[in-house]
């Protein structure tokens, strides 16, 4: 292993520099205008993977943006490591926040700084390259590698589930290996054993049929803003609870051995809240923030547009105003029925004066993966060689919709080895990643190879 980490040392800089070129394209999925940069992100991609050894590469086209795929076998009788990342990012507003442009990546401070830097660039990029750092030193991987990158990460991975049901041959495996979470605190090697789930949900309320004068016609006919604001408001109750009916049927009880687990990862609330710039937490009642965060469902209006918004003022009733709405899901919480509890909800707390359309935009399953499997004993090991630190298991708030089909149709355990740090402003402005991380990944990656072909 010496030879593959000194090599990946010494290769650091070339790295980072083909990193910067992965970052130069922009590649946000969510919006139609930029299917050019999700194509030629795909093409990197694939080309990324013949440079580090793939003998077989291909894009898979689907109903929205490419599947890139990439294999070599050469071990039989070993096992199969599938690595899975996503190379679409998430939209780059407000614009004028970043302090660098995010599709101009710049290192400073020890950070790389793009969007997708953290999420998931810069992380899924790791592996692509430990991969071809053993075929450039002992002649090759100590186990049989796949490729599985997607576009459609940010926006709910809906055709990557049809994929992997159509392609469950040719994706087999025994493990999956994902870095696209967060290390509990930095320097702190991490596996990560729960995600939540997500439910993503837009409402429209309409009153009248046109724009109105707001002195004209204001106090007579009903303000759609003002509606949708008071319906969000009753959507929890004082105590910090969604309040759509059965939205907690099922949801498990937290257990001694978590809630001790959790306590002994000694996470300040008032350091927490500090670095967030704010004075005091807010949360469900009764539960801790770590508890809160990843294990306790929740609800948030994620944005909200209506009326003038522009400098200056003008007095309307605007005809619409919109919400979008996404709740993020347990394990035993079902996005599916929760889609319609929560448009029977939002129907009953409307009143007649408005008319109110409810859309389900995407949702995705939560997931646990059974602690001691070989494949996460072998992950934590490899990211304690990385990092010189004790790996400690943690589960997070944030959502991998397609993990949970990793485990239902390819019956392979996830191993989730994140890298990000959650000060790393993942869809925010001045998204960055540490090259500390960086470097260490690369190291984590390979020796999570030679680990699991031992195991
Ligand atoms: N990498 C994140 C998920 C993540 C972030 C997990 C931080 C744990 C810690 C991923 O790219 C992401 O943002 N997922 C979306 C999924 C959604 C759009 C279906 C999310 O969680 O919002
Ligand atoms: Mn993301």
């Amino acid at each position: 292993m010496e030879s593959v980490v000194g090599y990946l040392k010494s290769n650091l800089d070339n790295y980072l520099e083909e990193l910067k070129d992965y970052l130069r394209i922009p590649s946000i999925s969510t919006l139609a205008s930029y299917k050019v940069g999700m194509t030629q992100c795909a093409e990197f991609v694939s080309r990324k993977l013949k440079e580090a050894g793939m003998t077989r590469v291909e894009i898979f086209p689907t109903a929205g943006h490419p599947i890139v795929y990439g294999e070599w076998l050469g071990k039989p009788g070993k096992p199969t490591v599938l690595v899975y990342g996503h190379y679409d990012v998430q939209p780059v507003d407000p614009l004028n926040l970043w302090t660098n442009p995010p599709f101009e990546p710049v290192i400073q401070d020890g950070k790389v700084w793009a969007r997708g830097a953290n999420d998931n660039k810069g992380q899924n990029f790791v592996h692509i390259k430990s991969v071809e750092a053993f075929f450039k030193t002992v002649g090759e991987p100590p186990v049989n590698v796949k490729f599985l990158f997607e576009g459609e990460e940010e926006i709910g991975s809906t055709n990557l589930g049809t994929f992997l049901k159509e392609k469950q041959e040719l994706l087999k495996c025994d493990t999956v290996l994902i870095s696209d979470t967060s290390m509990y605190a930095r320097g702190i090697p991490t596996i990560t054993y729960g995600l939540r789930g997500l439910l993503y949900m837009e409402v429209e309320v309409t009153a009248a049929d046109r724009d109105l004068h707001s002195g004209s016609f204001g106090g007579a006919v009903a303000n759609p803003i003002n509606e949708l604001a008071k319906i969000i408001s009753k959507l929890h109750d004082k105590n910090g609870k969604v309040t759509i009916p059965n939205f907690y049927k099922g949801v498990l009880q937290l257990s001694k051995e978590e809630k001790e687990n959790f306590r002994r990862l000694k996470l300040s609330d008032k350091e927490y809240a500090k670095d967030l710039g704010v004075k005091e937490l807010q949360g469900e009642k009764g539960f801790t923030t770590l508890e809160r965060l990843w294990t306790r469902p929740t609800l948030d209006c994620n944005g909200i547009i209506g009326g003038f918004t522009d400098k200056g003022a003008k007095t309307v009733l605007p005809s619409k105003a919109m919400a979008k709405i996404s709740m993020r899901l347990v394990p035993k919480q079902e996005p599916l029925k929760l889609a319609k509890e929560f448009t029977k909800h939002i129907k009953a707390l409307s009143p007649k004066s408005v008319k109110v359309e409810v859309r389900t935009i995407h949702y995705g399953y939560p997931v646990i993966v059974p602690l001691g499997s070989k494949a996460l004993v072998a992950g934590a090991n490899a990211a304690a060689k990385a990092f010189d630190k004790e790996t400690v298991f943690t589960r997070e708030g944030g959502s991998i919709p397609i993990v949970v089909d990793f485990m239902r149709i390819l019956k392979a355990p996830a191993v989730l080895m994140g890298l990000g740090l959650d000060s790393d402003n993942i869809h925010s402005p001045n998204e960055h990643f540490l090259l500390e991380n960086f470097e260490k990944g690369l190291y984590a990656s390979a020796y999570f190879l030679d680990e699991f072909s031992k195991s």
